[in-house]
């Protein structure tokens, strides 16, 4: 089949297609439109009340690890947490992880930084740290201090979660606009943790999906559609402070809690879909991202609108119409997540899809809602497999260079 034919043939939505309503219209003809230019070589500033890379405008990269703490003793895991801190205050503003090569060092001792980012700029690289539910134990005597909000999340139906590539004690979040600072970030911090430490999982990310700043372009995911046009995002101070930055006065104030899932697509199937369906299945314009029924990509949807046939435009079922906050309590979640390829299954298929990452003030009223709606009902179901998940309570940010990253917990 043509990529005119597989692509050319636009409708309203299923609906419409049904009536034989289909509009002529085609994805390939015209050229792209151009997504604004923000790769940036600055560094993006460590300090502050909240962790950076969070509300910071996505950057293009990601490596993420999920550790497993080998030590039992509290000490080696606070001095651990020093140490990364102070190492990550240098990373991020393009400075080595340790002194390389320091004068007068011995020339037989390993150096204090592996050396492949020496030239690179800062690259807005942001370390983000968090601590999953597996870390409130008794090793360190942190049994009672485990926040309610980071309660174990529910099975949701369809999940084929690998627990080898789930879970972890302690995560970090790299992102960068060069995929080497992010993963140079990464490998000196778990060579700094030797010991202490050990790599459960990783996740490499490319082409962010989502906005987290009104001034960046709403990027694609590898379904082809617009990620990330309705999401919390910088700007919107009162939303972040209602919906993002967790309260009260305990150890947790001004963190926030992070939800990550691994959602294998079939995108082969995904390719042999028509455009109609689609976008019946999000709800929203493959090209311009606008919601079925509208014009413009940042029009408010209209669920209650219904097409000349009586059919509403927005199917009851679309992904946007059950994930959005008048259909769950309200919810809003700030999604950051990046697109992956881990390479092929060996069956002639790429292993690909989103790494889902959605930030929150407490994920028993936001992610659970919006995931058991999507668990259920969600049509994109039939082209997405959950293979993996995290739950992390990330800290707030570090205030100075005395301050550590979960210094109040400890
Ligand atoms: C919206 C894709 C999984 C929550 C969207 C949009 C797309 C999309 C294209 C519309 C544009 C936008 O507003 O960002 C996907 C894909 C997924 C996936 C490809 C899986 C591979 C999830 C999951 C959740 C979620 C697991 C949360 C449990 C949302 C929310 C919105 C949204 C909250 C905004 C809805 C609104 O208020 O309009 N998603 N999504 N998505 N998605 Fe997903």
């Amino acid at each position: 089949m043509s990529r005119r034919k597989l692509f050319g043939l636009g409708a309203a939505g299923v609906a419409a297609a049904g009536a034989g309503a289909l509009a002529t219209r085609s994805l390939v003809e015209e050229p792209p439109a151009a997504l604004a230019v923000d790769h940036v070589s600055a560094p993006v500033p460590f300090y502050g009340e909240h962790q950076a890379g969070i509300v910071t405008p996505a950057q293009d990269r990601l490596h993420f690890v999920a550790f497993d703490v080998v030590t039992d003793k509290r000490a080696e895991l606070v001095e651990l947490l020093q140490e990364w801190t102070a190492a990550a205050a240098r990373l991020t503003q393009g400075r080595e992880a340790g002194a390389y090569g320091a004068a007068g060092g011995p020339p037989e001792a390993a150096p204090d930084d592996t050396g492949e980012a020496l030239d690179l700029p800062a690259s807005a690289l942001t370390l983000t740290v968090g601590f999953g539910p597996s870390l409130f134990d008794d090793r360190f005597g942190l049994t009672g201090r485990r926040p309610a909000a980071l309660a174990d999340l529910p099975r949701f139906p369809g999940e084929q979660l690998v627990p080898e590539i789930s879970g972890g004690d302690i995560c970090v979040q790299a992102c960068a606009h060069d995929p080497q600072v992010a993963v140079h970030a990464v490998r000196n911090l778990a060579r700094i943790g030797f010991g202490r430490v050990s790599v459960r999982w990783s996740q490499l990310g490319f082409g962010r999906t989502s906005s987290t700043s009104r001034a960046q372009a709403t990027p694609r995911n590898l379904m082809g559609f617009k990620d990330g046009t309705n999401n919390l995002k910088l700007e919107d101070d009162r939303l972040l402070r209602e919906h993002l930055w967790a309260r009260g006065d305990d150890w947790m104030a001004g963190g926030t809690y992070l939800v990550t899932r691994k959602i294998r697509m079939t995108i082969e199937t995904w390719d042999r879909t028509s455009l109609a369906e689609q976008e019946a299945i999000f709800g929203r314009d493959k090209r311009a991202g606008a919601p079925l029924g509208g014009k413009a990509e940042f029009d408010p949807p209209d669920f209650a609108a219904k097409g000349p046939d009586g059919q509403p435009h927005i199917a009851p079922d679309a992904h946007i119409r059950l994930a959005h906050p008048s259909n769950n309590g309200n919810a809003h979640l700030l999604r950051r997540g990046y697109n992956y390829v881990d390479g092929s299954d060996g069956l002639g298929r790429l292993d690909a899809g989103l790494f889902f990452m959605a930030y929150q003030r407490d994920p028993r009223t936001q992610f659970v809602p919006v995931q058991t709606a999507l668990a259920k009902r969600d049509p994109l179901n039939e082209y997405i497999k959950h293979v993996s998940s995290g739950l992390f309570a990330c800290p707030p940010g570090v205030r100075d260079a005395g301050d550590y990253w979960g210094r109040a917990l400890f």
